[in-house]
């Protein structure tokens, strides 16, 4: 397959303030004279903030890193996982065409992304949403067939249920990730015959799948916020190896931000407590966990920072938002995940969409 820059390219491209302080802490990993060696990290990060690699970001990371535009070109252009051509807003879809998961239906799964998605791999959705390719062996051959879509993996999937996800996908939903027929992980199809006394005390979702959901970063792409940027070599947060990376300020200067972001930053700076208890009323909390994107570390977070009941979460201002956000380890996921609507119907009684499979699964309990 050839791989070449798209015809088409952006004027310029250029990191996020988080973006580029992450990238300019990967930088001091390595030895003086070899910051190329940063290369892969770079342009996988431009990436994630972008969807694809433009010509402009990939001269952007030869600058950080005092590369020749051609040796970054060749690397962009020889790993497969490096998309040169824009890729759907939501979500590129990978679909495994390799033996175990062609054996096993991913002619089929590809007919779907030809019929929902776009008739040629690499192309956009007309909604520009969506877009799929076929991949080789993405080695979770035991639950064939199976898709990478954003980080995550969709396994044991059939045509039916694959259609449902991209059309869930495309409405703006977040699939939960993982093996689609019941099964937990790669365990045989008719359940564990050795090691029994293992499946117990496992949690919802498989250890992939339940981080994913605990995260809620499914098909979310990385934008500089979602970690903190640490160097832990260097015994400090990052800001100073950043600076001390970074003898030269960014060539091209900031495209000016969206009227929507700069709302956004403002309203973050702007923080109000909310109304916090002791402790829950009468000694019995709610199931926070019944929210998406709250796993039992998070729902002891929050009990930890005096907030038991749906109520309380749905009664949170954008203001009060902040600053809870502002104490919580992954930073958007309360407004990612839409937990003030999920309280706020839980807290009437309602019944969410999330909440009623985590019940029917069994995993929780009233
Ligand atoms: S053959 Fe599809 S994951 Fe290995």
């Amino acid at each position: 397959m050839l791989r070449r820059l798209h015809p088409e390219q952006p004027e310029n491209f250029t990191f996020t303030a988080a973006n580029r302080q992450w990238a300019e802490a990967q930088i001091t990993k390595y030895p003086e004279g070899r910051q190329a060696s940063a290369v892969i990290p770079l342009l996988w990060r431009a990436q994630e903030q972008e969807g694809w690699l433009s010509r402009p970001a990939i001269e952007s990371v030869a600058d950080m890193l005092g590369m020749a535009y051609i040796r970054v070109l060749e690397v962009a252009s020889f790993y497969f996982m490096f998309q040169l051509q824009p890729v759907g807003s939501v979500a590129h879809i990978q679909v495994c065409g390799t033996t175990s998961c062609m054996i096993c239906g991913a002619e089929d799964l590809i007919a779907v992304c030809k019929d929902k998605i776009a008739a040629k791999p690499h192309a956009l959705s007309a909604d520009g949403k969506l877009s799929w390719e076929e991949v080789e062996c993405l080695g979770s051959c035991t639950n064939a067939p199976m898709a990478q879509i954003g980080k995550d993996y969709y396994e044991d999937l059939t045509a039916e249920g694959f259609g449902k996800i991209i059309d869930d996908l495309a409405a703006g939903k977040v699939p939960t990730p993982g093996p689609q027929n019941g099964r937990y992980a790669a365990e045989p199809l008719k359940g564990l015959t050795s090691l029994t006394e293992y499946d117990s005390g496992r949690t919802q979702y498989n250890a992939s799948v339940q981080l994913a959901t605990d995260l809620g970063d499914t098909v979310k792409r990385i934008d500089g916020t979602e970690v903190p940027i640490l160097t832990p070599w260097l015994g400090n947060d990052g800001k100073a190896a950043a600076t001390k990376a970074a003898p030269n300020p960014p060539k091209a200067p900031a495209p000016a931000k969206p009227a929507v972001k700069q709302a956004a930053e403002a309203k973050a700076v702007k923080e109000d407590q909310p109304d916090t208890l002791s402790d829950a009323r009468d000694g019995k909390s709610d199931d926070l966990k019944l929210l998406k994107g709250v796993g039992p570390k998070l729902e002891k977070t929050l009990n930890e920072l005096g907030f038991y009941h749906y109520d309380q979460i749905a009664k949170w201002t954008p203001e009060q938002v902040a600053w809870v956000d502002a104490r919580l380890k992954f930073k958007g996921r309360i407004e990612r995940d839409g937990w003030i609507d999920q309280a706020t119907k839980l807290a009437a009684g309602e019944e969410t969409e999330f909440a009623k499979r985590a019940k029917d699964d069994g995993t929780y309990e009233d």
